[in-house]
């Protein structure tokens, strides 16, 4: 696809990072913008402008964009990257303050009065989700917004992180108040999973390949084991996690996405309302958990009541493992695991796709436990697909063996691969929501998970060792029940 061309078509685009300052632009925003603006695929009249709480200059906030960049990136493109840094402007302001909004929907007129033109405005709220009602308001309320409902040439598009609201009658409310002022095709809620390429990939392989059409359903299909672990542990975000939990953190969202890209039909038309809907569809169908002690496992990791931010009795999860059915006669009976934790023992996240066992074997097998036909999207750190089945051992021998066919997109990837966040902003700029996570998709997600959470503490929180697999009971919830 040409990037380029079509974002030289677009009109001149002025965008507004919400808490600019914070851990999440200064690790992966503004070098993802960076990344943009070096290969030409940002709009030729740009502006990005800064919003936060802190007293800077435009010196101060350039300042913190280079140490974003780093000195690699900086002494390898000095011309590029000061010219970047030309296109940053700042401003000062409180998330609650009304008239900060004024003043900064005057900035951007003025930006428009020098670009000479109306400008598409995109607003990204990097910012703790307890601000974002005040935002949506004050967006509205100061006029930055309205007359960009009313649609035009120009557009607005308003970017939220997850995790949106913490339950379904909190997203709900949050979701009163977004629709309250922006439409549907107006907003981006992000999901950086879906912007991975190797998630992406997941549609690509599993709609081109007939080899697999025919087993890919319970007829074919036993089990699929959906992981995503993290040797890392709280890195600075205590605070937020012992509110938040592992489930909602990266379970309603990543995981059950993960998910529908498994087992959601053909879309038919692969644009964004097709396979929203088709994800929907299916998250749709995630059937309520019935015995939570016999689905589910939580666990924390020993030191986490020690990090900073986390009070001592904090009972938030680090760990979760659920299995999980699907209300659908193509998936009915197939166990779905759904396992992530901190402060693991490896860091990895993948998808695994067991295949129902032959019947009969015509030789035996070297190790029974190991030989299944079964095929992994792994997505990160490998980023690449892996097929096993099973194979005549070498030599004076009738055993079956395991053996892997192996695809790696490495090295596709290192050169010039679209990280996730830099997908996210061009989608964003270019006005394709496929990537995005809809009303209905957030919702449907909240409605599986928010019973699990309310009956969290009918399970026992096992303590687990740091840079291990788990808690022990784990494992039960691998034993094969179809
Ligand atoms: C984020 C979670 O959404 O995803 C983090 O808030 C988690 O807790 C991260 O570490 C994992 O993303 P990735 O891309 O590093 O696998």
């Amino acid at each position: 696809m040409n990037y380029k061309a079509k974002s030289d078509a677009i009109l001149p685009t002025i965008i507004v990072i919400f808490g600019i300052t914070g851990d999440l632009s200064r690790r992966k925003l503004l070098s993802a913008l960076w990344y943009l603006y070096n290969k030409g695929m940002l709009p030729k009249q740009f502006c990005i402008m800064g919003f936060s709480r802190r007293n800077l200059s435009v010196a101060d906030l350039q300042k913190l964009v280079r140490s974003a960049l780093g000195t690699g990136i900086i002494s390898a493109n000095k011309v590029q990257v000061q010219k970047f840094l030309d296109i940053f402007l700042y401003q000062q302001g409180d998330f609650d303050n009304i008239e900060d909004y004024r003043t900064l929907g005057k900035r951007i007129d003025n930006i428009e009065q020098n670009f000479g033109m109306r400008a598409n405005r995109l607003f990204y709220l990097s910012v703790s989700p307890v601000h974002y009602e005040k935002i949506f308001q004050s967006l509205h309320d100061s006029l930055i917004v309205k007359s960009y409902c009313e649609k035009g040439k120009v557009w607005t598009h308003i970017l939220v992180e997850k995790p949106f609201g913490r339950d379904t009658r909190t997203a709900r409310i949050l979701d009163e108040k977004l629709i309250e002022f922006f439409c549907e095709e107006e907003i981006y809620r992000i999901d950086h999973y879906l912007a991975k390429e190797t998630v992406q990939n997941i549609l690509s392989f599993r709609f081109s390949n007939p080899i697999f059409k025919s087993v890919w359903n319970r007829e074919g299909i036993k089990k699929v084991h959906i992981e995503l672990l993290e040797t890392l542990g709280m890195e600075g975000r205590g605070v937020f996690y012992s509110d938040t939990g592992a489930l909602r953190d990266v379970g309603q969202n990543h995981l059950l996405q993960l998910l529908a890209m498994v087992t959601m039909e053909n879309p038919k038309k692969f644009d964004a309302s097709h396979i929203r809907v088709k994800r929907s569809e299916i998250l749709k169908r995630l059937l309520p958990m019935q015995d939570i002690a016999h689905n589910a496992v939580r666990g924390q990791y020993d030191d986490f009541v020690y990090e900073p931010g986390v009070t001592e009795r904090s009972d938030a999860e680090t760990y979760f493992k659920i299995r999980t059915f699907l209300d659908d006669p193509l998936w009915e009976g197939v166990p779905f695991i759904l396992e992530s934790g901190k402060r693991m023992d490896k860091n990895r996240t993948r998808i695994t796709v067991y295949f129902r066992d032959m019947q009969q074997l015509p030789y035996p097998v070297t190790d029974k436990e190991k030989c299944h036909n079964t095929l992994t999207f792994e997505i990160k750190p490998e980023e690449g697909i892996e097929v096993s089945f099973l194979a005549k051992k070498q030599g004076f021998t009738h055993m079956l063996e395991q053996r892997t066919l192996h695809f790696s997109y490495h090295d596709n990837t290192t050169n010039d691969g679209l990280y996730a966040y830099e997908r996210v902003l061009y989608d964003s700029i270019r006005g394709d929501q496929t990537l995005f996570t809809s009303t209905e998709e957030v919702h449907a997600a909240w409605r599986y998970i928010t019973p699990i959470l309310e009956s969290w503490n009918k399970i026992p929180l096992e303590i687990y060792t740091s840079g291990t697999c788990g808690p022990d009971s784990r494992t039960s919830l691998d034993v094969d029940n179809t």
